[in-house]
C-alpha cells in the first residue's frame, strides 16, 4: 500500500515539476488542461491533502465542506480573488500565492501594453496587415506622448511601484499613485512617486495604470462616473484582474472617444471577452498575459510546489496568506 499523501495538480504545469512533487506526493494531474467545473474539482480532490491552483479554480466553503482532507492549496498567482481566505481559515486549510517572483516580468508587460496603446501599435498593425497603408500621411496614427507625461497608478503594491520605476527612471514621467494605505517616504522616492486623491489620479493622469487586487471593493472601480472624469486624451491599462473595470462602460467611452484609448490584458468574465470591446478600434487586447515569460511562470509554478513541499512536509509554507491558522487541518 502507497502511504504517500495524495495531491492534485489542477492546470498542465511544466513536466520537471510534475517530476519533482511525484518525489514527494502521489500526483494526480490534469493533462488536457481543461477548467475542472466546481463539482470535478470537488470530485478529483476526494482524498487529497493538497492542490496546485490556479486563477480558474474556485476555493471557497462549499469546496471545503466538501474536501475534508484537503490541508493546503497553492495558487499558481499571485492574485487569489479565486480564494475565500477567511473560509479557508475557519476550515483550517493553509493559502498560498506567488509574490515577488513575477513582479519585474509583469510591471515590463504593464508598461509595454501602455506603450502600444499610447502609441497604437495594434491599430496601426491592423492597418498594415490589412493592406490600407498606400500613402504616408503627417497624422497616421498618431498617439499621446509617453516620455515626460503623467503616470497614474491606481494599486501602489509590489507591482505598482515596479511600473512606477519604469516610468519615473526610464520616461521622466511625473508619477501619482493612489492606494489603500500610502506608501512611506522612502518607497516613494525610491519611484518618484507622488501619493494623490483618486480623483486627482484621474483627473490627472495622461495614462492611468491599474494593478489593485480584486475584491467587492474593487469592483468597478473604474466605471462610467471614474472614467467621465478623465481625460478625453488618457490612456487606461488594466493589468489587475477583470471586474475592476465595468468593461461595458469603458467601451462607451472608447467609442465616444471620451478617453483615447484603452490596453486591457484582463476582462469580465474572461475568457470572454465584452463583445463592444472587440468592435472598438482604439484598445489593445490580450489574454491575460501579463507574468507570461517562460522563466517566470516556471518560478510561480517552482514556488507554488515548494510551498505544497514545505507545508506537507514541515508545516510551513514560504508565502502563506493565512499563516498562523488557529486550527490547522491534521
Ligand atoms: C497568473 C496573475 O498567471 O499572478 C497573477 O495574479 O494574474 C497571473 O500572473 C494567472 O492568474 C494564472 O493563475
Amino acid at each position: 500500500m502507497n502511504q504517500r499523501p495524495a495531491i492534485l495538480i489542477a492546470r498542465a504545469v511544466f513536466p520537471d515539476v510534475v517530476a519533482r512533487l511525484r518525489e514527494h506526493f502521489e500526483v494526480e494531474t490534469n493533462d488536457e488542461d481543461a477548467p475542472f467545473t466546481p463539482a470535478q474539482l470537488i470530485e478529483r480532490l476526494q482524498g487529497k491533502v493538497g492542490v496546485l491552483t490556479t486563477g480558474s479554480e474556485r476555493i471557497d466553503a462549499a469546496l471545503l465542506a466538501a474536501c475534508p482532507q484537503l490541508k493546503v492549496v497553492c495558487n499558481i498567482a499571485v492574485g487569489y480573488n479565486n480564494f475565500d481566505v477567511p473560509a479557508m481559515t475557519a476550515a483550517g486549510v493553509l493559502a498560498t500565492n506567488t509574490p515577488d517572483v513575477l513582479t519585474e516580468t509583469t510591471a515590463d508587460f504593464g508598461f509595454a501594453l501602455l506603450m502600444a496603446t499610447a502609441r497604437r501599435i495594434t491599430e496601426s498593425e491592423h492597418f498594415l496587415r490589412a493592406g490600407q497603408w498606400n500613402r504616408w500621411a503627417l497624422d497616421m496614427f498618431a498617439g499621446a506622448e509617453v516620455h515626460g507625461s503623467t503616470l497614474g497608478i491606481l494599486g501602489m503594491g509590489r507591482i505598482g511601484q515596479a511600473i512606477a520605476r519604469r516610468g519615473a527612471h526610464g520616461f521622466g514621467m511625473n508619477v501619482i499613485y493612489h492606494n489603500r494605505s500610502r506608501l512611506d517616504a522612502e518607497s516613494e522616492a525610491a519611484c518618484r512617486a507622488r501619493y494623490v486623491s483618486k480623483v486627482e489620479l484621474l483627473q490627472q493622469a495622461d495614462h492611468l495604470v491599474l494593478v489593485l487586487p480584486y475584491s467587492t471593493e474593487s469592483h468597478h472601480a473604474i466605471g462610467a462616473a471614474e472614467l467621465a472624469q478623465m481625460k478625453p486624451t488618457a490612456t487606461l491599462v488594466n493589468i489587475a484582474r477583470g471586474g475592476i473595470v465595468d468593461d461595458a462602460a469603458l467601451a462607451v467611452a472608447l467609442r465616444e472617444k471620451r478617453l483615447a484609448a484603452a490596453g486591457l490584458d484582463v476582462f469580465e468574465g474572461e475568457p470572454c471577452v465584452h463583445p463592444d470591446l472587440l468592435d472598438v478600434p482604439n484598445v489593445v487586447l490580450t489574454p491575460h498575459i501579463a507574468s507570461a515569460t517562460l522563466k517566470t511562470r516556471r518560478a510561480m509554478a517552482d514556488l507554488a510546489a515548494d510551498n505544497l513541499i514545505a507545508y506537507l512536509g514541515r508545516g510551513e509554507a514560504l508565502t502563506p496568506l493565512n499563516a498562523g491558522l488557529p486550527n490547522p487541518r491534521c
